[in-house]
């Protein structure tokens, strides 16, 4: 079996009630179009509007083949006197089936470290959620040469403790933090040099196949223009698109970039 393909719109903070209805209509209509010419059966897309959106999101989405929905973030709690949070059962019973974890906004500006990411995880796996887990380096740690092992630390200590069974529901996102929404991308080299690196850790974590069958997605400034590029590399598997996820044209010329 292939890995599967994938592509993700993380909107951010992004898109009223409105407004992101009128974004995944959008979505919706640009795709049909597209599939009755091109057969993408292989490629998954996942939406990852905010919270608010999420089930009226999960119902406009409910018998498309291709699309499907995730939450930002969740809480690392179970439930109960977390004023304003939002938990993974929560997620689940709006019809959403991911949820981005560790994405490096939450890391930098909300404090998440490791042991709180892994608890996440355990309650996305919990609840019969999929975890789409990033991880990637800061500008200075790659100018140090220090990018694998800082990408190989944040695997160790958080989904490579998860059993076999587990860690094949997980998708992951290399994001390189630099290349984060700022308009500089990794270069494809880059991409599929610590894709590469990121499959071998797998598989000397668990073993060749759950290697092979593990989609690994790449994240910073991927737009329509350099999408195809990325996604040519033998180990990029798609995208966690932030940016260029707000525009139905952008969002949906990268689904088609494979
Ligand atoms: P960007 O964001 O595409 O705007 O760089 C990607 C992400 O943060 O997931």
């Amino acid at each position: 079996m292939m890995r599967k393909k994938i592509v993700a719109g993380n909107w951010k903070m992004n898109m009223n009630f409105d407004e992101g209805i009128k974004l995944i209509e959008n979505i919706i209509s640009k795709i049909n179009m597209k599939a009755s010419l091109v057969d993408k059966k292989d490629t998954g897309v996942i939406l990852a509007p905010p919270f608010i959106i999420l089930q009226k999101a999960s119902e406009l989405c409910f018998d498309n083949q291709m699309i499907s929905i995730g939450s930002q973030n969740c809480s690392q709690h179970e439930k109960g006197a977390f004023t304003g949070e939002i938990s993974a059962a929560m997620i689940k019973s709006t019809g959403a089936n991911y949820v981005i974890i560790g994405h490096s906004e939450r890391r930098k500006y909300f404090h998440e470290n490791n042991e709180t990411l892994s608890e996440k995880v355990k309650l996305v796996l919990e609840n019969n959620l999929f975890p789409i887990f990033c991880c990637g380096e800061i500008l200075s740690e790659r100018k140090s040469g220090r990018h694998f092992e800082v990408v190989k630390k944040q695997l160790e200590e958080t989904i490579f403790k998860f059993n076999k069974n587990d860690f094949q529901k997980i998708v992951l996102a290399y994001e390189p933090v630099w290349a984060i929404g700022t308009g500089v991308t990794a270069s494809p080299e880059q991409a599929q040099e610590m894709h590469n690196f990121i499959r071998e850790l797998i598989k000397n974590n668990f073993n060749k196949d759950i290697a092979e069958q593990t989609t690994i997605l790449y994240g910073g400034s991927c737009n329509a223009k350099n999408a195809s590029t990325l996604f040519a590399n033998p180990d990029v598997d798609g995208g966690l698109i932030g940016g260029a996820s707000l525009k139905a044209d952008d969002f949906v010329d990268i689904i088609y970039s494979f």
